[in-house]
């Protein structure tokens, strides 16, 4: 039978896909160095239609930013209260490993409209460390209100 093995190197319990058989409560989480933790709520998922969390992992093992320093990670969230913007999807960057941050608590709007070369350009701009709004523009993101 052939060894499956998953993302940070541990061999898989037979039937799933990353399960470790190994399982230690204290080992550290896998660096990362964004996460976009897009909304899979009613309202956004009904817009997605599909699991949008799957295929951009697809597309990050394909443009190897599932791992490494420039690591891409996908999470899937509840609503954001934000739906009249579905399918939101929020970038979050690790400024604890990264030091100060380019693109930080910026939230996509209407991603489900997006084409995976849109979703690949976006990833090539994290993984490059450049500035999503000079890249994209105001308008791909959700405004936000501040109050002084
Ligand atoms: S369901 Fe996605 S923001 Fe409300």
């Amino acid at each position: 039978m052939e060894v499956k093995i998953n993302e940070m190197g541990s061999e898989v319990v037979d039937g799933f896909l990353c399960k470790p058989k190994d399982f230690d409560p204290n080992r550290p989480i896998m660096h990362y160095k964004t996460i976009i933790m897009i909304c899979d709520d009613e309202r956004c998922s009904k817009a997605g239609k599909i699991d949008k969390s799957a295929q951009l992992r697809e597309i990050l093992k394909d443009m190897g930013l599932n791992k490494g320093e420039n690591r891409i990670k996908i999470t899937r969230t509840g609503c954001y209260g934000a739906c009249r913007f579905r399918q939101v999807a929020q970038v979050v960057e690790n400024t604890q490993a990264n030091g100060e941050p380019k693109n930080n608590a910026l939230w996509l709007k209407h991603t489900h409209q997006y084409s995976e070369t849109e979703w690949r350009n976006i990833f090539r701009i994290l993984s490059e460390g450049k500035i999503l709004k000079d890249e994209l523009g105001e308008d791909a993101f959700i405004p936000m209100k501040v109050y002084n």
